[in-house]
């Protein structure tokens, strides 16, 4: 693999983070086979470098609402907190950094980051980086209490500066393992990546089947349902999968992805022949 960095800076990062720095590159190029890029075709993905050298992928999930799709730097962030893993201490890119991923980057909680290349940001402060290891495993295990209760108590994992309202989630997969998602806030809001797409990006980074159940907990709140956005990626996802409700003191409800969004948007005439 040949692995370009920008002029200006190859000195910097040669010096500091070579080899770890390719090697962290090329993982990131590797996950982008995972992307769900039906409309924009962009494969893209992007790894975060752990403390103890554990990886956590993200990639690129596109949706027919355009606007909704996930970049692949969110959905690695939002699965890092998902986690319990906030140790960031380098990313890396399949691409050169998006403006929009500048921004996000740039005012993010975990931050400072160093921009070493187009591809690559190092926490501030960093001497060297860890040697890339293997991915962090997003399986839950399952307890005695069951999914839904579990999804209560995830949501204490939510990163909620802005809000204060922890949404959790856990979505089955068709072979019992179940995936975390929470609410993981910023404070530009639209880059606030609520528990449910988390979770669904989650599953898709790790390049793993959709759920057939997901159980979503709001514990603060008697009433709450998932929002729009959520609906319009969830039945993009997984239309046919059991959404189980768990609302404060609420009873649990159930439904299904698809019938919260009757007429949704399919996006069928945006696919391309990809
Ligand atoms: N939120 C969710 O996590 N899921 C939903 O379906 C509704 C909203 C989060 C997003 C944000 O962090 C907070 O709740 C307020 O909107």
């Amino acid at each position: 693999m040949t692995v370009r960095f920008a002029k200006r800076n190859e000195y910097v990062h040669k010096m500091r983070f070579e080899p770890q720095a390719s090697m962290l590159l090329a993982e990131a190029e590797n996950a982008t086979e995972h992307a769900y890029v039906p409309y924009s075709g962009k494969k893209s993905a992007v790894v975060l470098l752990l403390e103890d050298g554990a990886l956590i992928p993200g990639v690129r999930v596109d949706n027919a609402s355009f606007s909704l799709s996930i970049t692949a730097l969110i959905n690695a962030f939002s699965t890092a907190v998902a986690l319990c893993r906030k140790d960031v201490v380098a990313i890396a890119f399949s691409h050169a950094m998006s403006l929009s991923d500048r921004a996000f980057i740039d005012s993010h909680a975990f931050g400072p980051f160093n921009r070493e290349t187009e591809r690559l940001l190092v926490h501030t402060g960093q001497m060297g980086i860890p040697t890339p290891g293997d991915p962090v495993d997003p399986f839950e295990t399952a307890t005695e209490d069951g999914p839904m209760a579990m999804a209560r108590v995830i949501s204490e994992r939510a990163f909620i500066p802005e809000s204060n309202f922890p949404v959790g989630c856990l979505m089955e997969l068709d072979d019992g393992r179940l995936v975390p998602g929470v609410n993981v806030e910023h404070s530009e809001w639209p880059f606030i990546l609520c528990a449910e797409r988390n979770a669904l990006g989650t599953v898709a980074s790790y390049g793993l089947e959709q759920p057939r159940n997901i159980y979503l907990s709001s514990p603060t709140s008697d009433k709450a349902t998932p929002c729009g956005a959520c609906r319009q990626v969830m039945v993009e996802l997984a239309p046919q999968a059991t959404v189980w409700m768990d609302r404060g003191k609420g009873p649990v409800e159930k439904t299904r992805a698809d019938d919260l969004l009757p007429g949704y948007f399919s996006g069928e005439a945006l696919r391309r022949m990809i």
